[in-house]
């Protein structure tokens, strides 16, 4: 009688489990249903516990049955737990489903602004060439800004950059200025990195100056490359790529003028030719010839500077102003306007935000 009393019992237990383990509907129910049947004062546990008071026959049929549910129930448990957590990341996936296709929206969207796109574009030029990007602090001493770079505390250089120096000096430190040139990073980068070396430096440089075409903040990207057996051939032929591939045209002529940076020697001055039509820029052809950057072969002083023998290696430099290159490129008249952060002449000259520029698709299409 007890047996068969006990087995139906079990099986109303199974019952109810299991039929409350199927109705269920979240993970918090159904960890309330585990304690009240497996949990350690729950039914089947209580059962369990119930063994001892029979007799070794009764246990022996008992124990094994009761054994089994808990294992059942158990699995029951595992099972519904599995398919909530299925059927909520199914819900979650439905609810937060994006079309990633869809185009984005136009008012709401940004623009890159022509500065950053230039940056970019040059950024992908020499890259290809093998030219890594290298940066440097604003606040900078003077000995890196001016020093390192042979440029002596006497020299004109200083005074005609029209730097400005940071008002609180600090004890036993250099004097401070915001770089008036991207120069300084050749020599942190040399420090740095060593010969040979292949980086280019663009960013922010300040000078004391405010027209048509100057802002007291404006974009400079700096080239160095230093190796065994580098020359000033190396240098043209490398000029004469970047612009080729920054103006996107087939020929681009540049002309080599000597000048002098007290960082380089020999130096020059760099002119592209070009030619005006209606006012808009051609690049290639025409009588005229612009300058567009300046360049040479590192000055030994400045290689020492940045801890490399120039008995071993030799270097070539260049700085490029990014804003003019951007108001050539881009047809862009007045530089004051870079800096206004007018909506309307962003939306004008600016790029959309997910055309990077790459060399193989186009740098600006
Ligand atoms: N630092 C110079 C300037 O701001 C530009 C420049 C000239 C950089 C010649 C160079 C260089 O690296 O070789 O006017």
């Amino acid at each position: 009688m007890r047996d068969e009393f006990e087995g139906s019992a079990m099986d109303d237990l199974r019952q109810k489990y299991l039929g409350l383990i199927a109705e269920t509907a979240d993970e918090a129910t159904l960890e309330d249903l585990r304690v009240r049947a497996v949990g350690k004062k729950g039914e089947i546990s209580l059962k369990m516990r119930e063994l001892g008071k029979m007799t070794p026959e009764e246990r022996q049929v008992a124990g094994p049955a009761l054994n089994a549910l808990k294992d059942e129930i158990n699995a029951a448990l595992a099972a519904r737990k599995a398919s909530l957590a299925d059927a909520a990341l199914e819900a979650r996936l439905k609810d937060e489903w994006l079309d990633v296709t869809l185009p984005g929206r136009p008012r709401r969207q940004g623009t890159i602004h022509p500065v950053s796109q230039v940056m970019e574009e040059i950024t992908a030029i020499f890259a290809d060439m093998g030219f890594s990007v290298a940066e440097g602090p604003q606040i900078e001493s003077d000995w890196f800004n001016f020093d390192a770079l042979n440029i002596p505390p006497e020299h004109p250089t200083r005074t005609e950059m029209d730097t400005f120096y940071m008002a609180n000096q600090r004890e036993g430190e250099p004097p401070h200025v915001l770089r008036t040139h991207t120069s300084p990073v050749q020599i942190r980068s040399m420090q740095a990195q060593g010969a040979p070396l292949r980086v280019i430096a663009p960013g922010r440089v300040y000078r004391s100056d405010y027209d048509q075409t100057h802002t007291p903040m404006f974009h400079q990207l700096e080239g160095l490359a230093v190796d065994r057996d580098l020359s000033m051939a190396n240098l043209k032929w490398c000029l004469e790529e970047f612009v080729r591939a920054f103006f996107e045209v087939e020929k681009a002529e540049l002309r080599f003028r000597a000048s002098h940076f007290p960082f380089t020697e020999p130096s020059a001055e760099v002119d592209l030719r070009c030619s005006w039509v209606d006012g808009q820029l051609k690049v290639g052809e025409g009588d005229d010839w612009m300058e567009i950057l300046g360049s040479g072969m590192v000055h030994p002083k400045v290689l020492e500077a940045g801890n490399i023998d120039p008995k071993e290696w030799q270097g070539f430099a260049f700085g490029i102003g990014i804003d003019r290159i951007a108001m050539l490129k881009y047809g862009i008249p007045d530089l004051r306007a870079f800096f206004d952060s007018d909506l309307r002449w962003l939306r004008h000259y600016g790029f959309a935000g997910l055309d990077v520029p790459t060399l193989h698709r186009g740098l600006s299409r």
